[in-house]
């Protein structure tokens, strides 16, 4: 279930008496440590506050389409991007009739309509309101859209009917949101991915380093761990707990990241390179800290630096090689820099990151990539880090298809 850890589920709530269980389920994914923001339709709210499920989720309840105040704080389409998961629990006959033909009048259909997140239903209604051909028809539109349905049950009813059309019970709606982070895309396969920053000491006390966080290399350790692959991270230092399952291999300098990936890369299928390793380090480090020399006339300090290994060209130029990434963290001409890599490093595939722009690339909590492979170039937009490495994911596996059918 740790699958569910800092994922970002939006909760829809639909006006039905099963909406009393929302408060419950906000708790449960809450104890598994999950971020929920809950919209509300109007119907809903006659069966239980927003001021109830904002106190539970510790987020505000977004209700309005048309709420300038909310739009000024996260507006429908920052919400629907924010989702890893759209999970609308209970749902009415109504909503999920609304949602088979595309409307888009409230704020949850809206959000429905513009994301790229999962969207599962829950339905909940009466048994007989479940069986009628206009419900099924719907259910059938949803299902063939890719909504996924979780449930109904059967069983005994509010109105005091039994048969189908009952809300699963909460433990089974976290079980089955937990079950939509694990693909079996890379089940079988080794997958190695380095991470964050590298520290290339001066002396004791001081060293050159970079503003990686590490966020973009863990979240594609846990979207790899999460899709099957046994997961080895090689990490610079950073402030990240190694996600679930994974392996993590802490390094501070390049060199020893460089010989952390080598002692473990044999028989690896896919190596991906996310951390932003020094290209240099000080050719000499001090055994003790550089005092401020007085003595001398003029200010400054020189040092001499020198190259370190290019540890993803090392990896590509093996033998017997995996499936190689790499990423191109540049300020201008990405895309050109970021084929010349591509080719010179003979990678695979590159993932060109902007890192000039604000909000995404190094410590941010979202990042935006185009990804160039042979015959491949894919923009994926601006989303959160999580929801980026799965889509990345992707695309490596399909790529590796490719490679290995050629
Ligand atoms: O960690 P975050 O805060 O989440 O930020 C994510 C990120 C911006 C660090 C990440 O998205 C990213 O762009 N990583 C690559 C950073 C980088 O060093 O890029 P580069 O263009 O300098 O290097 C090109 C490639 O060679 C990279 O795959 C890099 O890992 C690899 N490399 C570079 C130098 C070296 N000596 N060895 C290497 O393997």
């Amino acid at each position: 279930m740790q699958r569910l850890a800092n994922k970002r589920i939006l909760l829809g709530v639909t006006g039905g008496v099963a909406a009393y269980k929302s408060a419950e389920l906000i708790r449960r994914l809450r104890d598994q440590n999950v971020d929920v923001r809950v919209v509300m339709t109007k119907g809903s709210q006659q069966f239980i506050t927003p001021l109830t499920l904002q106190a539970l989720s510790g987020n505000p309840v977004s209700i309005d389409l048309l709420d300038p105040a909310a739009e000024a704080a996260m507006g429908h389409i920052e919400l629907a991007r924010w989702a890893d998961l759209v999970l609308v629990a209970p749902a009415t006959a109504n909503f999920m009739a609304r949602l088979a033909h595309g409307h888009a009048e409230d704020l949850l259909t809206t959000l429905c309509l513009a994301t790229d997140a999962p969207i599962c239903l829950a339905p909940a209604m009466n048994q007989a309101m479940w069986r009628d051909a206009s419900t099924q028809a719907n259910r059938d539109v949803l299902v063939k859209k890719g909504v996924k349905m979780f449930g109904p049950g059967s069983g005994s009813q509010a109105c005091g009917d039994i048969g189908p059309g009952r809300m699963l019970e909460v433990d089974e709606l976290v079980e089955l949101s937990s079950a939509m982070f694990e693909s079996q895309l890379l089940t079988g396969k080794r997958v190695m991915i380095t991470a964050g920053p590298t520290r290339e000491a001066l002396d004791p006390v001081r060293y050159i380093s970079n503003h990686s966080s590490g966020k973009m290399g863990y979240a594609l350790a846990e979207a790899a761990s999460e899709a099957g692959a046994s997961v080895t991270l090689i990490s610079g230092p950073v402030h990240l707990q190694p996600p679930e399952r994974v392996d993590r291999v802490s390094v501070n300098s390049a060199r020893e990241m460089h010989d952390a990936v080598h002692e473990n890369i044999q028989d690896c299928d896919v190596f991906i390179a996310c951390a932003a390793v020094a290209d240099y380090r000080p050719m000499d480090v001090s055994e003790h800290k550089i005092k401020k020399d007085t003595t001398l006339d003029h200010d400054e300090l020189h040092l001499i630096l020198v190259r370190n290994p290019d540890i993803v060209a090392s990896v590509a130029a093996l033998q017997s090689k995996p499936f190689v990434v790499g990423f191109a963290a540049e300020t201008q001409d990405v895309l050109s820099y970021a084929a010349e890599k591509l080719e010179r490093k003979r990678l695979d595939m590159i993932v060109a990151n902007n890192v000039s722009l604000d909000g995404i690339g190094f410590n941010s909590d979202e990042n935006a990539v185009t990804v160039l492979a042979t015959n491949l170039e894919e923009t994926l937009d601006q989303t959160s880090k999580p929801a980026l490495a799965r889509k990345l994911i992707e695309l490596v596996v399909g790529q590796m298809g490719l490679r290995t059918s050629e």
